[in-house]
């Protein structure tokens, strides 16, 4: 199984929200709030509004497998307010809308799009890959802790974000391929990073 990563396009915006609506229903399935609206979780709108405007920067990424779709990925110096310090952003990149198509699931897509976030990381000089995952979401928190990440905190308990559990990894620590990323175009990243609104 081959998997190939490349910038999505203006016409990938169906499929990420249709990946993005897939999972969550899978979520609902297995008894997890993650996503869901009443509990924070962003509105199929707004998620299509912020992917819509992170492909249009060449943020989103599509892994392919054998030419199919197989997941996405957004990936860019911005976080939601009060979950990282300008210290820490200044020296990451951070991971947004990581999904795998459940028709792809346990096939490594989602490591694949992770070590791309390390590679372009380290193209840019930085040295940390960092994301929030939903708090109350132990089996994803399990996930990323085998994919090499730690946790290096919840953020303020008083944050109104559901997606308070933040995850680390230095780039040292990946086995990168830099040549991936090459041909690719770098988005020139914010002088300061730029916070969204704080919403799951
Ligand atoms: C997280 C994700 C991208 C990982 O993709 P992947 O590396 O290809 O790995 P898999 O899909 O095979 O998942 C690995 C394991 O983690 C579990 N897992 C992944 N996301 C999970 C979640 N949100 N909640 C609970 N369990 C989750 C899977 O059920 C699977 O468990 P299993 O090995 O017991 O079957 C993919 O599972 C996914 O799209 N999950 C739902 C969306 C999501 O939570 N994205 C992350 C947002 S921070």
């Amino acid at each position: 199984m081959t998997v190939q990563i490349r910038p999505a396009a203006c016409h990938d915006l169906d499929l990420i929200c249709r990946l993005r609506l897939q999972r969550s229903s899978w979520l609902a399935a297995r008894g997890s709030d993650q996503w869901s609206t009443a509990a924070s979780g962003l509105s199929i709108d707004y998620f299509a509004c912020a992917v819509r405007r992170a492909v249009s920067d060449w943020e989103t990424w599509i892994a392919e497998v054998n030419g199919e779709p197989a997941g996405t990925i957004t990936i860019n110096d911005r976080a939601d307010r009060e979950l990282w310090t300008m210290a820490e952003l200044a020296d990451s990149l951070i991971v947004h809308y990581l999904i795998v198509d459940l028709r792809y699931a346990g096939h490594s897509v989602g490591q694949h799009l992770l070590a791309h976030a390390a590679a372009l990381a380290r193209a840019h000089g930085r040295h940390w890959v960092r994301l929030d995952a939903w708090t109350t979401n132990y089996e994803l928190h399990a996930y990323y802790q085998r994919a090499g990440f730690r946790l290096a905190r919840i953020a303020d308990p008083d944050n109104r974000s559901p997606s308070c559990a933040l995850f680390e990894r230095h780039v040292d620590r990946w086995l990168v391929d830099d040549g991936g990323v090459g041909g690719f175009p770098m988005t020139p990243l914010a002088r300061y990073p730029i916070v969204l609104p704080a919403l799951g």
